[in-house]
């Protein structure tokens, strides 16, 4: 009952950018992914940096599930809210281009 009415809720109100960061940094990858922390890891912050409050919009379609995977053995409210966002934000994508498509005279495939 309790379960069911949570996944409604995080269903009807995915989360802000800001509660994954939340998520993310206490789940280890702030030690690699947030340069507010340190920079020595260029090859990490290259992929995000939890600094920046739109670290996702670098990131490409195939690695924002990789998020989940990463996150491995996670409490199940922590995992629900990477994977709320991962859908919200492909979706949001996919919407966007929809709605801007490219010049159709963008030359060859
Ligand atoms: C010990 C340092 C370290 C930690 C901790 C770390 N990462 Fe990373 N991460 C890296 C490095 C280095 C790369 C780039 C090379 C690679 O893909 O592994 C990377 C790449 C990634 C990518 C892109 C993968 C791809 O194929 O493009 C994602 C997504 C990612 N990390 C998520 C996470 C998440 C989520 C956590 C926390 C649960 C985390 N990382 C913790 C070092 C780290």
């Amino acid at each position: 009952m309790m379960v069911g009415l949570l996944l409604a809720m995080a269903i009807a109100a995915p989360p802000a950018k800001g509660d994954v960061r939340s998520v993310l940094r206490r789940s280890g990858c702030q030690t690699c992914h947030d340069s507010a922390l340190s920079v020595e890891h260029t090859d990490a912050l290259e992929q995000f940096d939890l600094k920046d409050p739109k670290w996702s919009d670098g990131m490409t379609d195939r690695q924002l599930p990789i998020l989940l995977q990463r996150m491995g053995d996670r409490p199940k409210a922590d995992l629900a809210v990477v994977r709320s966002f991962i859908d919200t934000e492909l979706r949001t994508r996919r919407t966007k281009r929809a709605s801007s498509p490219p010049p159709a005279s963008s030359g060859t495939q």
